[in-house]
């Protein structure tokens, strides 16, 4: 947090943060609670946007799980991006973003500038998915099998 605010303090370089809050790969690092409320109060004090990007918040081993920087925004600065990609199908494409409405808007606009949009099929294929079955029994299972590799692989190299 302290290299983050020194970077912050120069107004000619000063740039937008990007994090990835939650099980980084590949250091696996996680942001503390405590961490996360100074980030906010930073990203306040210095006029940025954090996006944060979470793919991998919800294939947690162990402990509690850690409210979301969005969940703590104060001032609308948080873009929280998420993915269905370790959650549903690897290569999928599709995620999610919530934002400031004015915020959305505008990623709306690079997106199509990028790519036109995300593949109608896909998106459908992933709404049916939430329509159909239950999301959060879902990750649990996929917890378990995830977790079963991880000993596997632990083994493996001990
Ligand atoms: C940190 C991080 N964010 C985003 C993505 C990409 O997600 P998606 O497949 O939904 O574009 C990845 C994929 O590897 C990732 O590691």
């Amino acid at each position: 947090m302290q290299a983050l605010e020194h970077s912050l303090k120069d107004t000619a370089t000063r740039q937008n943060d990007y994090t990835v809050p939650n099980f980084q790969n590949p250091t696996g690092v996680t942001l503390s609670l405590s961490r996360r409320q100074e980030l906010i109060e930073i990203a306040n004090d210095y006029d940025v946007i954090v996006l944060e990007d979470t793919p991998y918040r919800h294939i947690r081993f162990s402990g509690d799980p850690l409210p979301t920087l969005k969940s703590i925004d104060t001032q609308w600065r948080i873009i929280h991006l998420g993915s269905f990609f370790k959650i549903l199908v690897p290569g999928l494409r599709v995620g999610w973003a919530v934002a400031d409405p004015d915020l959305l808007e505008q990623m709306g606009l690079l997106k199509v500038a990028a790519d036109t949009q995300t593949s109608t099929q896909d998106m459908a294929a992933a709404s049916l998915f939430l329509e159909r079955c239950d999301l959060d029994t879902h990750i649990a299972g996929l917890r378990l099998a995830y977790r079963r590799k991880e000993d596997v692989m632990l083994t493996a190299i001990r």
